[in-house]
């Protein structure tokens, strides 16, 4: 049993580099949480911090039962994956999974055991008399998580461990690590820059951003009510549509407008962005809530085409309305439309997102 608590965890760089910032996360136990942000917004150091390879700089850090804050790694029961592999170069495979465990005085039998089990798994039994640089980098990253598992510990820790492989092999790794946990549910925190990689793979994401925690959910609640501008942004992908537009009620109906757009909104938006009438909001449409033609009442609007994206099977257009870009997705791959075509293009109903210009914040009412 090993739950993961961090509380009010601080990480200062010197004096004058605060790289992770109060951040409370609970990880129940046998929960894989994956932990994305763009580069530099203190993943690795969170992660580094809960295996002890990194102090703390205040906060706390519990593992099970234990607060693990000045534990020395070998003694915190993790094993961790990195994304160079981290591999023994001179070892044959079968030692460099035998490692962690003869440094344990593990038995021999038990451990052959043990790797018999974790070959069987990851597929590495024809692998593991070679030494890693016979190995492809897929190999060699399954490798990497053979010692992991055969070392059987409390947490797993992952650190971009995909991302030296190509978008192919990555996509089956990806598998491979679900089926993984799906074998040996293990508590998992996986790091990752790739927004996909984290909705695909976790139990629960979590969105840091400049060293801060900016929102922990299900993948469907991260994506569906982003807690700010910043991850309804982060989350999808191709990347949610942003339109500076002003709040006007009149007559009893609400409308959101910009230059060369008008959106009629449904009651529901209307009661929220009620005390906004006359003032400006962030609009967010994502491109996949955004189709070819006229939709509902009073929520379409012409754009002029700039690139057209064919991907087989569908087409992804690059539109400009006014001084905004605006992206549609899901168009039928077999739609006749060319850079410089004007389209009508519609809003699905109950698809859009507000935000506060100067919070950020979705309104919610
Ligand atoms: N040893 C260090 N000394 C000083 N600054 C560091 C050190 N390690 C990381 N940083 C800085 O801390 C920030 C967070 O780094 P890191 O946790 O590695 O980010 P991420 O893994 O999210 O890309 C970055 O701005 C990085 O430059
Ligand atoms: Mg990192």
């Amino acid at each position: 049993m090993a739950a993961i608590s961090l509380s009010k965890l601080n990480k200062h760089y010197g004096s004058l580099f605060h790289a992770v910032k109060d951040v409370d996360l609970e990880i129940a136990d046998k929960e894989f949480v994956a932990l994305v942000g763009p580069s530099g917004c203190g993943k690795s150091t969170t992660l580094r911090m809960i295996a002890g390879l990194e102090d703390i700089t205040s906060g706390d850090i519990r593992i099970g039962d234990r607060i693990v804050n000045h534990l020395p790694p070998r003694d915190r029961d993790i094993a961790m994956v990195f994304q160079n592999y981290a591999l023994y170069q001179h070892m044959s495979v079968y030692d460099n999974l035998a490692f962690g465990l003869r440094n344990k005085k593990t038995p021999e039998a038990e451990i052959k055991a043990a790797i018999d089990r974790a070959a069987g798994m990851l597929g590495l039994h024809e692998l593991l008399a070679r030494k890693p640089k016979q190995l492809s980098g897929g190999q060699q990253q399954r490798v990497a998580l053979g010692r992991c598992i055969v070392r059987n510990p409390e947490v797993f820790l992952f650190d971009e461990p995909l991302s030296n492989l190509d978008a192919k092999l990555r996509a089956q790794m990806r598998i491979e690590i679900k089926r993984l946990h799906a074998a040996i549910p293990t508590t998992s925190v996986f790091v990752t820059h790739d927004q996909v990689e984290a909705m695909t793979l976790g139990d629960r994401v979590v969105i840091m951003r400049d060293g801060r925690v900016q929102q922990v959910g299900t993948p469907l609640q991260v994506y569906g009510k982003p807690a700010n501008k910043f991850v309804a942004g982060f989350i999808g992908a191709p990347a949610m549509n942003f339109v500076n537009v002003t709040v006007r009620t009149e007559g009893g109906a609400t409308a959101v407008e910009a230059t060369g757009l008008k959106l009629t909104v449904g009651e529901a938006y209307a009661r929220a962005l009620a005390p906004y009438n006359g003032k400006p909001v962030i609009m967010g449409a994502r491109p996949e809530h955004l189709a070819l033609g006229e939709g509902a009442a009073g929520l379409s609007f012409d754009a002029h085409v700039e690139v057209v994206e064919q991907l087989g099977s569908e087409i992804l257009l690059e539109t400009r309305l006014g001084s905004h870009g605006i992206t549609v997705a899901r168009v039928p791959a077999e739609t006749v439309i060319a850079s410089g075509d004007q389209v009508r293009v519609s809003v699905q109903p109950g698809r859009l997102h507000f935000f506060d210009t100067e919070t950020e914040l979705p309104i919610t009412g």
